[in-house]
Order: structure tokens, then C-alpha cells, then sequence
């Protein structure tokens, strides 16, 4: 991705910028969210979240994207640094690199997954297999050093074939990204349609014998029997707005970098848009009608409740396809498993831009030498999350990039956006070359609701008080008791309060020491993150001066 480059077409602008969103968040993280925050009682804050944080910060990203772009810088670090001056929004802008480093480091290894899954439902491997075979072949598969799936070390194997295809469509630059875009999108929305019309229309005949009154209906209608007295509680509207931010890119550097391959005069208002509704049509039409209505239907609404995780799309689906016989099982294990690839592709290749933009702007690299250098970075970045995954290196990765930092990041740049490169600025930015013309409260709504939204979320995730329970939180404070911070806020995260707490509870000695062994390596993954994040923060100090150096080479 040279300076030079641009997008081929609209369409294949929009797609991959849909492709870049629409990922297994819509598919993997959705519906766990939806169930753990209490179905209906979770739709409504997040769709006020989408309009009123993700609808501005798509605007916002697009429209820095561009202006940066056109000043010749394409990563967050220098497209902050041309909307005000001050060396620190420099610094800010590592979050822009880092974050897309670290969560691919993760997201790519679950990519791995969904491709090995494609491989096992062809090869009938699931075939007359319990609900907890299924579940075993899981376990074996992510415990690397046991592991007994067939192939040795299947998923290092798989792991590795994932990121030579993410780093080879990168080193076709732009052009690759848009063309895995203009394939994966529409098969992914067909393979979508065809589950999705499953899940509905499931109803209660597909039930098994196992679970008689087991019913598709009920999965449907918790998520869609609204529940308004959700609106009061601060942890549903937490992780309504945790979860707007992840499926939609946001506060990640990835649409910043996409759009500074826009031209000057090209629309960013209705673009940004379209490709927001897009994603949200996946997530929130085909993404909760796969998962929660087949798992509900065969082992009824309580189960699907108590096992929301990522157990549901690898350690149940394959068991509940069978129940449609041998060959439809794997029919529909493609199908899905498929799905879900193209989805994480389309999204990991956008993580791999910002870092080949920024090498590319500042250190004058070539497009292979920084397709080539990210897939390295994820592999080494990658490979304790992959060797370590029951340690809790995965979670941790999730925590700190795909969560906390992507707060940080949204709130700095809105601010630098609406209060300091300014609203009037601003507002030009967003409307110029504009296709529609957007809704003059969209002002005020990024001026002073999106930074105080964002305020909250952030400080609620970092004083999140005990058992996420505000209400007893606030009335304890008011009793004269202060705040107890729950073991998942942000500060209490810091210190690994939790797991110290568990480890002094512990009596069998070796729960004790498998809990002291997660400490250490939970340990080790912050000082590799730290490490990554400071090494970008030295690449930029180092950049300054090189940019026009390298500009006038070219
Ligand atoms: N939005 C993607 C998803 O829903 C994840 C993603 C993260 C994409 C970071 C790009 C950058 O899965």
C-alpha cells in the first residue's frame, strides 16, 4: 500500500470497509453478549449505542482517515499528528498500530480455527460424535502439547497456513484486500442466509428427543422481547457499547488507515454509512439467527443461557448439524464454518494495513517487506496465545487490545477531533464531497454526546463496581461504605486482584500452583504487549523526519 494507492471502486471501497467490520464479532461475540446481558434487555442500549457512538465515530475515523491520507500518511500515529500539532497526539496514535497487532495476534488464531473446523466437517470427523465428543475434540484441539485431533500440532499447523494467506493477499496490497472482499463478502451473506433461514424456521419440530420442549421460538423471542427497564442498568449499556465498538471497527486505527486511500473529493457521510448498516444487518439479522435459535431449538433456551461462550459456535454447532444427517451435517458445517472464515479474513487483512501503511510512509518499506513483516509479528505475537490458550494469554490479549484500549483510543481522538481540531473543522470534513446530507443534530450528538458517552464507558470499565451491580454499588457509597471495585474493573485488573484472591483461597496445591503458573503467564503476555506497544512508540520517534525524506524518494 504505497502512498499512491487508491481504491478500484465504490463498491469494492464499501465491502471491504463492511469486510473490515463485519467479522467474528458478528458472529462469535454478538450473540454471547446479547444472552449474558439479558436478551431484549440487551438490544435497545445497543442500538442507542450504534447511533449515538458508533454511527459518530465511523464519521469521525472516516473523515481523519481522509484528511490524513491526503497529507500522505495512511497509519493513526501521523494522521493525528496533521489534525494538531502537539508531539503527544503522536504517541496516542501508537494505539492505532498496536491494537490492530495485538487483536490479530488473537482473532487470526480463531480464524485458524474456523478453517481446521471446514477441514473436519468435510472429512466427517464429527460424524456420530456425542454433544460432549464434540466438546472433548475442542479441548484436545487447543491443548497444544496433548492434543489428539489427528494431524500433530494441528493448531500451530493451521495457525501458521491462516497467516501465509492473510500476509500473501496483503502483499498484493490494496487491490488484494479489496478483491477477498468483493469474494468474501457475498459468499459469506449467502452462507449466512442459508443458516440463518434454518434458525428460523427450526421452530420446535427439529427438537431432539433429548430435550422434548427444547424450541428455536424461545431463543427468538428473549433476544426480541424488548425489556426497557434494562436502560437504567450501566452494565448492559457497557457492554452494549464494548461490543458496538468491536464489531464496527471503531477507536482500532483500522478505518482511519482504509480511508485515507479515499480521494479528496470522495464522499465519506453516506460511504461510512453504508458500510456500518451493513455490518449492523449482519450482525444483528444473520448473527443472532444461527447460533442462538439452532442451539435453543435442540437443547432449549436454559442450556443456551448457562454455556454462552465461544463453546457454542466450536464445541456445540458441529453436534447440533448432525442431527440433519451425515450429509447435510457437513454441507452445513461449511457452510458455517466457511462463514465465519470469510469473516475473519476480511477483518484480519484490515488489521495487517496500518502497521504496512505506517512502515511504508515512514521507513520507505516496500509493500511485501510490510505484508511479510506483519505476518511475522502476529506469528511471534501469536504463537503464546496459541501454545498458552488455557492459560489465559488469549484472554488477556482480548482485555487489554480488543476492550480497554480501543476505549482509550475513541475518546482521545473524538476529543481531538470535536474539541481541538474543531466541530466547525470538523463538520466541514465530514460533509465535504458528501452524497447525503447528514442531520445537523449528528453536531451537537459528536460535539458533547459521543465524548460523554465515551467518558462513561470508560470510567465505568475502570471503576466498575462490585459484581457490576451499580445500584448496590451507588447505595453502599451513599451509606457512608465507599466503592468496592469489582476483580473486573480496569483497576483491579491491573493488579490481577482476582486470581491473587483465588490463589489465597486455594488449598489444593495443585489448583495453587496452576493458578500461579496463569499469573505468570498473564505476566508475560502484558510485558510482550507492553513491548509491542512501546517498540511502535520508538518507531515513531524515529520517524520524524523521515516522512519527507521518503516522500520526495517516491
Ligand atoms: N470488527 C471486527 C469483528 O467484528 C474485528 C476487528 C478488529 C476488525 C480490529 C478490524 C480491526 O470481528
Amino acid at each position: 500500500m504505497s502512498n499512491k494507492e487508491s481504491w478500484g471502486t465504490r463498491v469494492g471501497l464499501i465491502l471491504a470497509m463492511a469486510g473490515n467490520a463485519v467479522g467474528l464479532g458478528n458472529f462469535l461475540r454478538f450473540p454471547v453478549q446479547a444472552i449474558q446481558n439479558g436478551g431484549g434487555a440487551f438490544i435497545i442500549p445497543y442500538l442507542v449505542c450504534f447511533l449515538l457512538m458508533g454511527i459518530p465515530l465511523l464519521w469521525i475515523e472516516w473523515s481523519i482517515g481522509r484528511f490524513g491520507g491526503n497529507r500522505g500518511h495512511h497509519s493513526t500515529p501521523f494522521i493525528l499528528d496533521s489534525l494538531d500539532k502537539r508531539s503527544y497526539w503522536k504517541y496516542i496514535g501508537v494505539f492505532g498500530i498496536f491494537t490492530n497487532l495485538a487483536i490479530a495476534s488473537y482473532y487470526c488464531y480463531i480464524e485458524s480455527w474456523t478453517m481446521a473446523y471446514v477441514y473436519h466437517s468435510v472429512a466427517g470427523t464429527f460424524n456420530g460424535l456425542s454433544q460432549l465428543q464434540v466438546a472433548d475434540f475442542f479441548g484436545k484441539y487447543v491443548d497444544i502439547f496433548k492434543s489428539t485431533t489427528g494431524i500433530p500440532y494441528e493448531a500451530v499447523v493451521f495457525f501458521v497456513i491462516c497467516l501465509l494467506l492473510n500476509t500473501f493477499i496483503l502483499s498484493r496490497g490494496l487491490h488484494g484486500v479489496e478483491k477477498a472482499a468483493k469474494i468474501g463478502m457475498p459468499i459469506l451473506i449467502a452462507f449466512g442466509a442459508i443458516l440463518a433461514i434454518r434458525g428460523l424456521t427450526l421452530g420446535t419440530s427439529g427438537a431432539s428427543p433429548e430435550h422434548p420442549t427444547a424450541s428455536a421460538f424461545d431463543g427468538l423471542n428473549f433476544l426480541w422481547t424488548p425489556q426497557f427497564d434494562s436502560l437504567i442498568n450501566p452494565k448492559v449499556w457497557l457492554a452494549a457499547a464494548g461490543q458496538i465498538f468491536f464489531t464496527l471497527s471503531v477507536g482500532m486505527g483500522s478505518i482511519q488507515c482504509y480511508a485515507s486511500y479515499l480521494k479528496t473529493k470522495d464522499d465519506v457521510a453516506l460511504n461510512a454509512v453504508s458500510a456500518g448498516f451493513m455490518n449492523e444487518f449482519v450482525e444483528v439479522v444473520l448473527g443472532s439467527s444461527i447460533v442462538i435459535p439452532i442451539a435453543a431449538g435442540y437443547l432449549g433456551l436454559d442450556w443456551v443461557k448457562e454455556n454462552a461462550g465461544f463453546g457454542m459456535a466450536f464445541q456445540t454447532m458441529p453436534f447440533l448439524f448432525e442431527h440433519w444427517g451425515p450429509l447435510l451435517a457437513a454441507v452445513a458445517g461449511v457452510l458455517w464454518f466457511g462463514l465465519l472464515f470469510f469473516a475473519g479474513i476480511t477483518s484480519s487483512l484490515a488489521m495487517g494495513t496500518p502497521w504496512m501503511g505506517f512502515m511504508q510512509d515512514e521507513y520507505g518499506w516496500s509493500r511485501e517487506k510490510g505484508a511479510w513483516s506483519f505476518g511475522t509479528i502476529v506469528l511471534l505475537l501469536g504463537l503464546p496465545t496459541v501454545l498458552f490458550f488455557n492459560q489465559g494469554v488469549f484472554d488477556e490479549y482480548d482485555y487489554w487490545a480488543g476492550t480497554v484500549s480501543l476505549v482509550v483510543f475513541a475518546l482521545a481522538e473524538t476529543i481531538l477531533f470535536s474539541w481541538i481540531f474543531g466541530m466547525e473543522k470538523g463538520w466541514k470534513e465530514i460533509n465535504a464531497g458528501a452524497d447525503i446530507r447528514v442531520p445537523t443534530i449528528y453536531r451537537f450528538i459528536i460535539k458533547y454526546i459521543t465524548p460523554a458517552l465515551l467518558l462513561f464507558v470508560f470510567l465505568g470499565s475502570l471503576f466498575t463496581p462490585l459484581g457490576n451491580d451499580w445500584a448496590g454499588g451507588f447505595s453502599q457509597l451513599f451509606a457512608g461504605n465507599g466503592w468496592v471495585l469489582d476483580n473486573n474493573s480496569i483497576v483491579k485488573q491491573i493488579t490481577n486482584a482476582g486470581l491473587r484472591e483465588q490463589i489465597a483461597a486455594a488449598t489444593d496445591p495443585t489448583v495453587i500452583s496452576s493458578l500461579k503458573d496463569k499469573l505468570l503467564y498473564i505476566t508475560g503476555a502484558r510485558i510482550l504487549l507492553l513491548a509491542v506497544f512501546i517498540g511502535i512508540g520508538v518507531l515513531v520517534y524515529k520517524a520524524k523526519g523521515n516522512h519527507s525524506k521518503i516522500k520526495t524518494a517516491i
